[in-house]
């Protein structure tokens, strides 16, 4: 028999961390969930009662807070004091790509990881299940293994993989009915444990038990193949522009096979996100640090296929604004990497803008959801340029007609529904002329667009006229 857990502390209040401990909490009356953080500020805005400043946008979010906080769900920094009372320990840190060092630009840096296994491993009096949420490399718990079992204090610690397939923007509906949850471990009893938390919400046969490296593998995996398919459906999308073909008439065709499946075919400026590249990164440094160069080649190619797209649409519009951006003004609608969320990270647009400003573009910016502080530290980090060119060269406006006034061009980067109900006819009276679209995520209307004046450059779409 294993134990019933009543007590959760999670180690990380981020975009993995806090929904997915707030739908465990929301669906577990009887589970304590305390999620803590170091970040103050962070821990601040999960307690504030105003839930639209929550640090994590996400739709139904602030529902599911509103419900369990208060009752069993808690967010604190007194780290010690959470580890020390619970009974399993969710580790849902951040595990960026390594900036310096061996395997600096590919491998995941684990420090974060680390320093959490070594809290654990000083403050704990009693047994622990532990359980890595965040991505991590194959044999991550090998290392969290030793760390923990070397505490000469008698504490058992049993180590699980638990990996989160939550995609932002729908993480509430994908926590609430996830097409499978993966558990990963070696000790039954542990993994009962946990099973028996998701089985309060989730069919006990959508919960997948795997020895421990194939829980971890299979995240990877799960995301390579995901980014694979938009580097393949956006590898077609430069061929559809060439030859006439329509990638969105395309990618219909195809997925209708049942082979293929229909979801996950929309070509765009780019995939972004905090976890395809990293991931697949650390793929290629794992396939490479075993000698199989086949095979981190194979996998690097999605890569090199993502920067190409991202790269061909800045230059696309340099071209066709006559060779020139110079001094021009670029309005872009959309900032995050994708729709309904107000995360950034490894966004496409901050690449795009990144290639116009080195042609010495104006940029505006728009999003309904990312702040300006935002925009300028994205940019920033690249390191490209000075931060007060940065503060120089981009502004952002807080509303579309006046982000667009007197444009050269706009650009869409992030498909944000509200971006196709504007009064394009008003856009276009404010811009200068010939008025430019570069529909980056084919969501505008492009022969509409083109009724109204605007010339139109969209993603993955040819001139399909015979002539
Ligand atoms: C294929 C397409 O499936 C079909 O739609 C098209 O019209 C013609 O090409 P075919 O070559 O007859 O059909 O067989 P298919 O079942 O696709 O298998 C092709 C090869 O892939 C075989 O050697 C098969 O063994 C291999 N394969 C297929 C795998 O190794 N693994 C798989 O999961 C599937
Ligand atoms: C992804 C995985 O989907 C999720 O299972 C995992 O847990 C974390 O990584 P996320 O990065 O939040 O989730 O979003 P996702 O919907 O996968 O989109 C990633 C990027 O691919 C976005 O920039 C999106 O715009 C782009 N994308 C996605 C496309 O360009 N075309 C598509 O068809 C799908
Ligand atoms: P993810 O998308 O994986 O959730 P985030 O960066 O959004 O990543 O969240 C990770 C969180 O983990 C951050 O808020 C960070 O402050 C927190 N964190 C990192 N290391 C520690 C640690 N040792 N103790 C507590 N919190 C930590």
């Amino acid at each position: 028999m294993s134990k019933k857990i009543t007590k959760i502390c999670c180690i990380g209040a981020g975009y993995v961390g806090g929904p997915t401990m707030a739908v465990i909490a929301q669906k577990c009356p009887e589970i304590t969930v305390t999620v803590v953080d170091i970040n103050e500020k962070r821990i601040a805005a999960w307690n504030d009662t105003d839930l639209s400043r929550l640090p994590v946008y996400e739709p139904g979010l602030d529902r599911v807070v509103e419900e369990a906080r208060g009752r069993n769900l808690f967010f604190s920094t007194d780290v010690d004091k959470a580890i020390d009372e619970a009974e399993m320990i969710f580790i849902s840190v951040n595990t960026p790509t390594k900036t310096y060092g061996k395997g600096k630009g590919m491998a995941a840096d684990l420090k974060f990881i680390e320093l959490c296994a070594r809290q654990i491993a000083r403050v704990a009096k009693d047994d622990k299940i532990v359980v890595e949420k965040s991505t991590l490399p194959v044999r991550t718990a090998q290392a969290l293994k030793s760390i923990l079992h070397n505490t000469g204090n008698g504490v058992h610690f049993d180590i699980l993989s638990n990996p989160e397939f939550l995609a932002e923007g729908t993480a509430i509906e994908d926590l609430h009915a996830p097409d499978r949850v993966l558990i990963g471990g070696e000790d039954k009893g542990a993994i009962e444990a946990l099973v028996q938390v998701y089985a309060g919400w989730v069919p006990r046969e959508n919960i997948l038990t795997t020895n421990v490296w194939s829980s971890e593998l299979s995240k990877l995996t799960a995301n390579a193949f995901l980014a694979q398919r938009v580097s393949s459906i956006n590898a077609l999308s430069e061929l559809c522009e060439k030859t006439g073909a329509d990638v969105n008439e395309v990618a219909r065709a195809i997925g209708t096979d049942s082979r293929i499946g229909p979801k996950f075919l929309k070509a765009s400026v780019g995939f972004g996100g905090s976890c395809f590249q990293k991931d697949i990164l650390n793929l290629v440094y794992i396939a490479k640090s075993y000698g199989l160069h086949e095979v981190a080649d194979y996998w690097e190619q999605v890569i090199l296929m993502n920067d190409h797209q991202k790269r061909r649409f800045a230059d696309n519009i340099v071209t066709t604004l006559y060779n020139t951006v110079s001094g021009k003004k670029i309005a872009f609608l959309g900032w995050a990497f994708k729709k309904d969320t107000n995360d950034t990270r490894e966004s496409a647009a901050i690449y795009v803008a990144d290639h116009l400003l080195s042609e010495q573009a104006e940029i505006v910016v728009y999003d309904p959801k990312v702040p300006a502080e935002q925009v300028y530290a994205d940019l920033d980090y690249l390191n490209t340029r000075s931060e007060d060119e940065n503060r120089r060269l981009v502004t952002v406006i807080n509303d579309p007609y006046e982000a667009t006034k007197e444009a050269h061009a706009i650009a869409v980067l992030t498909e944000w529904d509200e971006f196709k109900t504007y009064d394009w006819d008003r856009v276009y009276n404010n811009m200068l002329k010939p008025s430019f679209v570069f529909d980056g995520r084919a969501i505008l209307d492009k022969e509409s667009l083109e009724a109204v004046g605007f010339d139109v450059y969209t993603i993955g779409i040819g001139d399909g006229t015979m002539r």
